[in-house]
């Protein structure tokens, strides 16, 4: 993990390094000062030397100066490297989630994702700038200190052989109790995300159906819960702050009280002492320093695991190694095909799916809700990839091809659509980037989207907002299915496209299909027997399997569920605006 983590410092190695090295001249500088104390005591001022004392202090005032321009240097690298590495790492995950196939997404959730990359790198951060600046100087401190009480007194210096190993057992304990928790709170930070997301999200189906108390409620229930995990997981953390008073006062006790014995029987000067007890507190700082940087690694290290994880997952949809890269036609043929969304046997959603589709040919998909009908299509783009059997496109196995030729032949206008904030235009070249204003015009003059577009104030200049909401239902789909015709496909899907459209402009776009765009292969999934009943053949879907294949005539003849739906449709009457 630690390895993985390490890859993404790159470019901020540098600011690294240089935080490591002026911290060891800061904590050098700083270890110097009590060791000029102890000449300024002896030799200074009990032997009364003056020039030795203001030369002595003098070359104190240095060090201290030097130490605070070290300490600025190490600090401003600190920030910036960690700072970069965080960057870094976002980059990282944003990244590989856009690497992501529909499968990968299912497995995580969005507020997971969203935590991923904020809290749990903030505090990769904190950590890496602490480790950076605290770990390289607590050693530096200790060991030197450790070197200079031992070469003053080893006696009285052997009092920290004994605290150190105490404190070690004791962080121990606290890293490891502390640790499971901290895993705990992240998880349900996920949670919290997940609440406030869909709340936001769904505010206006929230207030529709009065639900604000409910959602207030479950709200508190998660930050009730992150509250709880957290102040369990401070405590344990609490204490180590009274650990390390505790061993630091008992060290410095015991060296004054043995101290204060060796001056009256000659063994040690005030001056020795002095600076032995300077040095006693720099070797428990460092510890005190270091049990912090504990803390901060347990802390970040549940987080650690979480970036790692979604850096490590596996991308199960990728290009094959040397690909095809031209669609020859928009022939789609499945063999045998079955599918299941958590990729087992025994749970298909689809099974026995045979099928020989030619180019140019419109083939209608009707069939109850839940039958498939979207996994069906999900298929030919390879948003997601069989589970047995062949789909084929262009009479090529679709795993075969290099996936943005793939994607950009069959272009898929999804059942769960959606427009991003920007402009019409800026929408609409998400289907072409080259897009000229003459080809978009063309194309919502297919998708019956111009003349709506057209009574803006701001015509194809209009700002949608984030996720459509300044657009109606109908219009939406309209624009939906313009974008989707600007990639100038081979083959054409739309699922449940023009649900909330119009039947007179359902059956314009049709026959603007029909006349304009005869060459594309087209699946429409459509509710309406009468959005199909004109294609060359409708597929009738049942619990995942195809019940029937033909003409409206064919299946009117034949076909039990078309029957009923059919009848049941016409039975309720045309919609209101049907000629
Ligand atoms: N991302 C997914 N992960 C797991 N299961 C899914 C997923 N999407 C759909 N399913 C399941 O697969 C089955 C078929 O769903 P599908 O969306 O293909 O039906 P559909 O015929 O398009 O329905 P509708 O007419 O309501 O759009 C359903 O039982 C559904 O619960
Ligand atoms: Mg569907």
């Amino acid at each position: 993990m630690i390895k993985q983590l390490a890859a993404h410092i790159k470019d901020y190695k540098t600011a690294s390094i240089k935080t490591g090295i002026y911290v060891s001249f800061e904590v050098l500088m700083e270890v110097a000062i009590p060791f000029l104390m102890a000449y300024l005591i002896d030799y200074g001022i009990e032997a009364g030397n003056m020039n030795l004392i203001i030369g002595l202090g003098l070359g104190m005032l240095l060090a201290a100066g030097l130490s605070l321009f070290f300490g600025l240097l190490s600090a401003h690298y600190a920030a910036k490297a960690s700072a970069g590495y965080a960057k870094n790492l976002r980059q990282a995950i944003f990244y590989k989630v856009q690497e992501f196939s529909f499968t990968n997404i299912d497995k995580f959730s969005t507020a997971s994702l969203i935590t991923r990359q904020t809290t749990d790198i903030t505090n990769i951060q904190n950590a890496y700038q602490m480790i950076i600046r605290v770990a390289v100087r607590a050693p530096i401190m200790l060991i030197f200190s450790l070197v200079m009480a031992f070469s003053i007194n080893p006696e009285l210096s052997l009092i920290f052989l004994a605290v150190i190993p105490l404190l070690g057992v004791g962080l121990y304990v606290i890293v490891v109790k502390a640790h499971p928790i901290f895993e705990k709170v992240f998880r349900t930070y996920d949670h919290l995300n997940n609440v406030v997301q869909e709340n936001l999200r769904g505010i206006r189906v929230v207030k529709s159906f009065v639900r604000e108390d409910h959602e207030e409620k479950k709200f508190e229930e998660v930050s009730e819960r992150i509250y709880q995990q957290f102040s369990k997981a401070e405590k344990i953390l609490a204490f180590n702050a009274p650990l390390m008073q505790f061993a630091i006062y008992t060290s410095i006790l015991l060296i004054s009280w043995f101290g204060a014995q060796m001056i009256v029987s000659g063994y040690m000067t005030t001056g020795q002492l002095a600076s032995l007890i300077t040095y006693a507190t720099s070797i428990l700082m460092s510890l005190m320093m270091l049990s912090f940087v504990f803390v901060m690694i347990t802390i970040s290290r549940a987080s650690a695991e979480r970036v790692v994880e979604v850096l490590n997952e596996t991308v199960d949809l990728e290009n094959p190694n040397s690909p095809v890269t031209t669609v020859k036609n928009g022939n789609v043929t499945f063999t045998n095909v079955g599918f299941s969304y958590s990729n087992s046997l025994d749970k298909l959603c689809l099974q026995d799916v045979n099928l020989k589709i030619a180019s140019g040919q419109t083939i209608g998909i009707i069939g109850g809700t839940g039958s498939s009908k979207s996994s069906l299509v999900q298929l030919i783009p390879r948003l997601y990839d069989v589970t047995t059997g062949i789909v084929e496109v262009g009479d090529v196995d679709v795993r075969k091809y290099d996936l943005q030729t793939l994607r950009d032949a069959v272009s898929v206008v999804l059942q769960k659509n959606i427009l991003f904030s920007g402009t019409i235009k800026e929408n609409l070249r998400w289907g072409n980037k080259e897009a000229t204003d003459e080809q978009m015009i063309h194309a919502c003059k297919l998708a019956q989207a111009d003349e709506f577009i057209s009574a803006f104030p701001d015509g194809y200049d209009t700002y949608i907002e984030q996720g459509g909401g300044n657009v109606s239902g109908g219009q939406k789909q309209r624009l939906c299915i313009a974008r989707a015709l600007l990639k100038n496909p081979k083959i054409l899907i739309l699922d449940d496209s023009t649900s909330a459209v119009d039947t007179r402009t359902d059956a314009l776009i049709r026959e603007a299909f029909l006349k304009e765009i005869p060459h594309i292969t087209k699946f429409i999934i459509a509710q309406r027997i009468a959005s199909v009943m004109d294609a060359d053949a409708i597929i009738v879907m049942e619990e995942g399997r195809i019940d029937a294949m033909g003409s409206h005539e064919e299946l009117l003849a034949s076909n039990e569920i078309y029957q009923e739906v059919y009848h049941s449709q016409l039975k309720g009457g045309n919609d209101f605006d049907e000629q």
